[in-house]
């Protein structure tokens, strides 16, 4: 437990800041053991708050303080206070200048929050709360000041100096050192702050704006990892295209610096004109990047872009209301995405996320709302919900005012709120103001946490030529929230005839021309009946079209009506979601013991889909994908392990063998012809080749085998070749070890492939790969305080359902030994992977307890990191 219980933050609790910071001048001098830094602050009252004591206290942990001066006059030790977490000056003026000068010490922080090295570059994160661990401030997002920032280091180690704006210049000092100075105009809270200085490598390209602004683009890396930029760099300028195109949102500052760095605890950061990446969300080329890499580079490329406006320019009030700019951010990375490749497939890939990761933290004892109501450490708030349903939330707006009325709405909040720091309800406001609509049952989607459920029956009278439907919505209890109240839900929706073809929608009373397609219906109510009418015959319901809302449809579709869907639904979504909810089905019933009973019309539409030539390859890749294992195992009521396992295994082995011939055809057809192209086309064309080598390895074909060693031989890019190694790996055995060690030697010298080595291993199929990870936590290769290291071998052990969920125990144990050799280090990484056990309810008894006592062992630690302590409590209570 840490040695004082950690307090709790509630929204219920805010209060604006005593005091504003209108300007800073921040001045560092700059090492690696040891930095300096000397803040001057032009502090005031916030005339729009209460007075309080007449103290100020500012934040501040891990400081030494050296010099602190108000007003030019020195203070000394009766003039304030300090402890762990903050600085306090008994009495200050109305208005006054603060200057203070701390050390830090960035080769000890291993947490990666505020200032740190990496790799002998020294970085920052300040976002939520690192600013404070570089200086003394009033480190919470509604202080927005205007930042300049001075940067002196030794010119041989740090010739590289960059911060937040605009460069205003450099100088040459004495002893082989140099400064270099920004200024940032626009005022930012100080989780926006951002310095950098190393030995750096630049590509280099230019913007112009739509009124005619000239930005200059930098993309900084290591000097070998010059050639890997290039698709950055395409991302970052289509990116800056579209949100003009579609937001009318345009860059602001002369330069838009981009830094990748090795160690790194999430993806990106969208410091004020430089962002900081992780290198694995930069680089990218052929050999060393999968087709998913280049996916996954482009959109955090164009999200950490868009944060300029949602996050930077409109910023936060406080941390309750990160949705306010995740959420929403998130909203218009998919759409880029989507934009840029297969608006379908794209659709498909974002809620087979949200499901399996949003779905099941909703259903686990961390549900929270999208805007949550208290935490302990914000950290352990970026989570799915503020995330991805919170851009589920952003999507049902967007299809609520259509497409016109939310453009108006968002350049409404982008005028409004340019330079503020605002909340849900402002953002809501907007949509409210130019729709003159009322959302207020619309904004219980940010309080109430929990995924609802609709049930939706169908009632067909012939007599009256007329279609029933009754929708009932209902929402589970969450930790906290035992009653939930009905939601404002757009149900997207369409009535197929017997050939396959949208009916028109026309409900009672209504008259005038209905064309037949898609309709929007509003749910509001606990239940809600549809009377459609001039309905010829007895429909089939296509429901939650596009999956217009984060919800769960019950609908009792037969085995044929699913297969229909699946043939014949106009909208692309639902005919993948019949198939899932086809295979889901067969698989959960081989799973509670009617074993293998597949019907042929099953097989039959698997052949339809690979076969069908019109189709997009990767929309058939993933309707051939079945669903994964714990996304079935989240649709039980106890978790079967090793069965589910074992059903999914043997529905790729039949459906393998049943459609070998197609599946082999498809591996030919979809060959690459030319040389590679990240295009959209290209991709999907690998995406399906690679799963039907997947399937005939899964029919235990005689060839499969040797097809992935050729493949994995071929090193023609490293999406085919990982595909092929997992495929050998998986299939264990000596051509496995043999590829592992090819790859090795091939890819020792590769920091971000090396990563995919360790993660294939920890995600084994095969019996011992608890052995083969613990053996690996000592190659020399593994690292403990690099994040990507510990993600690519830990977090994906503890995804690999069979072997973390061992019935000895030993996974769990495992995490266990992991998570308190690792909080120390970095919290936010320990908290991160402990959330694999929290979901222990899930389980069997045996595992239940096992799980349990873990948790249990892990919070009677000493000096528990908050982070973890909070996972853990929630976890067990
Ligand atoms: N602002 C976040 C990064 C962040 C998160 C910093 C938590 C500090 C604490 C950034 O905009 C972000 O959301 N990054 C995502 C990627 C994005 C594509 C969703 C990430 O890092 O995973
Ligand atoms: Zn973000």
């Amino acid at each position: 437990m840490p040695s004082t219980a950690p307090t709790l933050i509630r929204l219920a609790d805010y209060r604006p800041p005593e005091f504003l910071i209108d300007a800073v001048a921040l001045s560092f001098r700059l090492a690696g053991a040891e930095t300096q830094v000397a803040a001057t602050l032009e502090l005031r009252r916030n005339p729009a708050a209460m007075r309080g004591d007449g103290a100020l206290r500012l934040d501040g942990e891990g400081l030494e303080l050296e010099w602190i001066a108000l007003d030019g006059q020195h203070l000394t030790a009766q003039d304030y206070a300090v402890d762990d977490e903050s600085l306090t000056l008994f009495q200050v003026p109305d208005q006054f200048c603060l200057e203070t000068r701390v050390c830090v010490h960035p080769d000890q922080n291993t947490a990666l929050e505020g200032l740190y090295l990496s790799n002998g570059m020294l970085c920052t994160q300040c976002e939520a709360q690192g600013f404070r661990r570089i200086t003394y401030f009033l480190d919470r997002p509604d202080v927005m000041a205007r930042f300049s920032v001075s940067l002196e280091a030794d010119r041989a180690q740090y010739p590289v100096l960059l911060a937040n704006g605009n460069p205003v210049g450099t100088e040459d000092l004495a002893d082989g050192r140099h400064r270099a100075c920004w200024d940032d105009p626009f005022p930012k809270p100080s989780y926006l702050f951002a310095l950098v200085a190393g030995d750096l490598s630049r590509v280099s390209d230019r913007f112009r704006t739509a009124s005619g602004r000239k930005v200059a683009l930098n993309i900084w890396v290591e000097p070998e990892n010059l050639d890997q930029c290039g698709h950055a760099m395409r991302a970052l300028k289509n990116a800056m295209g579209w949100d003009e195109d579609r937001y009318g949102r345009e860059y602001d500052l002369d330069v838009y610096n981009i830094v990748a760095v090795s160690h790194f605890n999430m993806g990106a950061m969208e410091n004020k004109g430089l962002n900081i990446f992780n290198a694995k969300a930069v680089l990218a080329s052929p050999d060393t990047a999968t087709d998913q890499d280049f996916q996954w580079v482009e959109g955090v490329i164009a999200h950490e872009y868009f944060h300029n406006w949602s996050g930077n320019r409109v910023t936060c009030r406080d941390w309750f209301q990160l949705s306010l700019k995740e959420g929403f951010t998130v909203f218009r990375d998919q759409e880029f995405s989507a934009d840029r490749g297969s608006r379908g497939v794209k659709r498909i890939a974002d809620v087979r996320m949200l499901r399996a990761r949003q779905f099941a933290e909703d259903a686990g004892p961390l549900a929270h709302p999208v805007r949550p109501e208290s935490y302990i450490e914000i950290n352990n708030f970026y989570t799915a919900t503020v995330y991805e349903k919170g851009a589920e939330l952003a999507r049902m707006l967007a299809h609520l005012l259509g497409p016109d009325l939310f453009r108006r709405a968002t350049d409404l909040y982008f005028s409004r709120h340019d330079g503020q720091a605002v909340t849900t309800d402002d953002f809501v406001a907007c949509m409210e103001a130019v729709s003159g609509r009322d959302l207020s049952q619309f904004k219980r989607w940010y309080s109430q946490a929990g995924t609802p459920e609709l049930e939706i029956a169908g009632t067909y009278d012939p007599a009256a030529q007329a279609y029933e439907l009754r929708v009932r919505q209902h929402t589970p209890p969450t930790p906290g929230q035992p009653h939930k109240e009905a939601l404002h839900i757009p149900l997207a929706l369409g009535l197929l005839d017997h050939q396959g073809r949208d009916l028109p929608l026309r409900l009672v009373g209504e008259t005038g021309v209905i064309r037949a397609g898609t309709r929007l219906l509003e749910i509001r109510e606990p239940e809600q009946v549809f009377h459609f009418i001039d309905i010829p015959e007895p429909p089939l319901p296509s429901l939650l079209r596009g999956f217009s809302a984060p919800v769960k449809v019950r609908f009792d579709y037969s085995e044929a009506e699913l297969l229909f869907l699946m043939a014949y639904d106009s909208d692309g979504f639902n005919r993948w979601e019949a198939a899932q909810n086809l295979s889901q089905r067969l698989l959960l019933a081989w799973v509670a013991g009617a074993g293998p009973s597949i019907p042929a019309g099953f097989y039959e539409a698997g052949r339809r889909a690979l076969t069908d030539t019109r189709a997009e390859p990767a929309l058939i890749a993933e309707i051939l994908t079945l669903p994964n294992e714990s996304y079935l195992g989240d649709q039980m009521t106890q978790v079967a392990v090793e069965a589910i396992h074992q059903a999914r295994e043997g529905l790729m082995t039949r459906l393998g063998q049943e459609l070998s011939g197609e599946f082999r055809a498809g591996y030919e057809l979809n060959q690459d012809r030319g040389p590679y192209e990240p295009s959209p086309e290209a991709m999907g064309r690998r995406a399906l080749k690679n799963l039907c080598l997947g399937y005939l390895v899964a029919a235990g074909e005689a060839e499969a085998l040797g097809l992935c060693r050729d493949q994995f031989e071929a090193r023609h890019n490293m999406t085919d070749q990982i595909a092929a190694l997992r495929l050998l790996v998986d299939a264990g055995g000596a051509a496995g070890e043999e590829a592992l060690a090819a790859f090795y030697d091939q890819w020792a010298g590769d920091a971000l492939v090396l990563d995919k080595w360790f993660a294939i291993q920890a995600s084994a199929k095969g019996p011992g790969t608890l052995e083969r990870v613990r053996g690996l936590l000592g190659h020399p290769a593994y690292s403990p305080t690099n994040p990507n290291r510990v993600r690519s071998l830990v977090a994906s052990f503890c995804a690999n359902p069979v072997p973390f969920h061992a019935a000895d125990g030993s996974g769990y144990a495992f995490l266990r030994e992991r998570v308190l050799e690792l909080d120390p280090l970095n919290p936010q990484i320990a908290a991160r992977l402990l959330q694999s056990l929290v979901r222990w309810r899930r389980y069997d008894t045996h595992r239940q307890g096992l799980m349990r006592a873990e948790l249990e062992s892990i919070l009677a630690a000493e000096k528990l990191s908050k982070d973890a302590y909070e996972v853990a409590a929630k976890g067990l209570a």
